[in-house]
């Protein structure tokens, strides 16, 4: 993974621009990685907008080819690219870092990094698949209506990390995470993905259908659906079914 890396001054989004590869039958090695500077497009799960001030933060996106993957298999996909995230990240932030569930990067309550994995589907299987990662880097101020909500790694440690050098440590450990599911090898991923879960365990506050109510997350699906345990007993959730409310 990034052995194969085009980097790019301005794009639209990083993801449109390797899908529009893909579909054109570019003939690209599995593992490559776009990176853009700018990305005047970005977009974000269920059609919101990524923002990212040009130059400082990291938007780029992996091409894969779980072909080994059944559709209904994608989210150990995605756990097992928030795990390599969290991972890298770890290694530079250290504690107070967490997925929140489905996969964004949190650091405390802020958000500093999302994802947005797109299939490129034939029949049951997956073709390709985009893997899109955002990650606020040394992004220094945020707009108002964010600032309370986003973080950067830059407002963490108070010091620039240099993009390109944790580019390469995010794409060693998916890689590293990717032979491992490609190898069958699904041991543990749930378990790890669910010790790096925000607010696993804990009592929070969520909304639901314009309610709050009390739960607990106390698993998520095999497919990534969330279990809260609320008063009611245990209830399942899809994305965007539940909303998180920030403490
Ligand atoms: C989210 O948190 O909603 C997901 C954000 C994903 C943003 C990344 S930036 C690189 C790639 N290209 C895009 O247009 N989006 C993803």
């Amino acid at each position: 993974v990034g052995q194969n890396l085009i980097k790019l001054l301005a794009v639209d989004s990083t993801n449109n621009f390797l899908k529009r590869m893909v579909s054109n039958s570019e003939p690209l090695p599995e593992g490559t990685v776009i990176m853009a500077e700018n990305q005047y497009e970005g977009r974000g799960q269920v059609g919101s907008k990524w923002h990212a001030e040009p130059g400082k933060n990291l938007t780029f996106s992996i091409l894969l080819r779980p072909s080994f993957m059944q559709l209904r298999a994608q989210f150990n996909l995605n756990m097992t690219i928030s795990i390599a995230v969290q991972k890298a990240l770890e290694s530079l932030i250290g504690t107070g870092l967490s997925v929140k569930w489905p996969n964004d990067i949190y650091f405390g309550h802020q958000k500093i990094g999302g994802m947005l994995v797109e299939n490129i589907v034939a029949g049951s299987h997956i073709k390709a698949c985009i893997v899109g990662i955002g990650i606020n880097v040394n992004q220094e101020v945020f707009e108002t209506e964010l600032q309370d909500r986003a973080s950067s790694i830059y407002q963490i440690l108070h010091r620039h990390v240099d993009l390109v050098t944790l580019l390469a440590e995010i794409c060693s450990h998916i890689e590293a995470g990717y032979l491992k599911l490609k190898a069958g090898n699904y041991s543990g991923l749930r378990n790890e993905y669910l010790n790096y879960l925000y607010q696993y365990n804990v009592k929070a506050n969520y909304r639901q259908n314009g309610e709050i109510m009390e739960g607990k997350i106390v698993d998520v699906s095999e497919n990534g659906l969330l279990s809260l345990e609320t008063i009611d007993g245990i209830k399942t959730y899809n994305f965007k079914e539940i909303e998180f409310i920030k403490p």
